[in-house]
């Protein structure tokens, strides 16, 4: 028997649209679970930490992301490195916004580094319009930071050194794909990935693919968000003229959330 006759809605709902089942996969035949989705009235309350104040920003922007990645780690929140990348897509119609989530693998004075396909879309985004905004969000911590600045890629021997510290799958899936382009089905994915196990079989040390390495963004401004009650957040921007790694110069402002 279909779990779907113990539910008073027909699979679908009233409305007709699939309902997500336990996999979280629109399918009517098979609808274990339906759920009220009131979108509007989701809301968490912010607080109880710690005030944010210009002072956290006393030693520069960079031990206080770091802080704040260590933190959402301790709080086991899964990916705390993860960031939402936005670049500029220069299309016929005019540029348009473009973004996506990555991994942020390297942290230094001089800013964020990650890691793709330089001939992915956002490779040619950055290539065209080399500047990016960059949002760490930890919803659960009520915290966020934004970078926004200059993005250039690393050097060689920088994306060999991690490129080495990369499972040797990853490195394989790193082959098999051609990042943004269109693929005619999953099977034919497969089959990329087997060629790639072929090819490099013995292989040792798999080379670094020509198109892929890493990019660092260096900030001109980063924000650090911190939610609040009554929506009457902390928000504490660092504008840095001389550089992400000149803090000395840099100007430190408090915004209206
Ligand atoms: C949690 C998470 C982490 C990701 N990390 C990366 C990453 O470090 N590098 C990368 O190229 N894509 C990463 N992706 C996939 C990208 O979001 C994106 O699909 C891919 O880079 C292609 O983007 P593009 O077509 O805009 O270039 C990640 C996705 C998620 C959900």
């Amino acid at each position: 028997m279909r779990e779907q006759q113990n539910s008073p809605l027909p699979a679908g709902g009233e409305t007709g649209r699939p309902v997500a089942n336990s996999a979280g996969c629109p399918d009517r035949l098979d609808a274990v679970a339906r759920v009220d989705l009131d979108i509007a009235a989701m809301r968490a309350e912010y607080g109880g930490d710690a005030e944010l104040t210009e002072t956290w920003l006393d030693d520069g922007w960079e031990p206080l992301l770091r802080n704040w990645i260590e933190f959402a780690t301790a709080a086991g929140i899964t990916e705390p490195n993860a960031m939402v990348l936005a670049t500029v897509e220069l299309t016929d119609g005019g540029p348009r916004p473009a973004s996506r989530t990555v991994l942020c693998k390297g942290l230094s004075a001089e800013g964020v580094t990650f890691y793709t396909n330089y001939d992915s879309d956002k490779g040619e985004q950055l290539h065209a319009v080399p500047f990016a905004s960059s949002t760490f969000s930890w919803p659960k911590l009520g915290r966020q930071v934004t970078l926004r600045g200059r993005v250039d890629q690393v050097s060689p021997e920088a994306t060999t050194v991690y490129w080495r510290s990369r499972p040797r799958n990853s490195q394989l899936g790193a082959w098999a794909s051609h990042q943004s382009r269109t693929v005619a089905s999953r099977a034919e994915l497969d089959r990329a990935l087997s060629d790639a196990i072929a090819r490099f079989e013995g292989v040792e040390q798999i080379p670094v693919p020509a198109d892929w390495g890493g990019y660092i963004l260096r900030p001109e401004t980063v924000e650090f968000w911190q939610g609040r009650r009554s929506r009457l957040h902390n928000r504490i921007r660092m504008t840095l003229p001389g550089g992400a790694a000149a803090t000395g110069t840099a100007r430190v402002e408090r915004l209206q959330p």
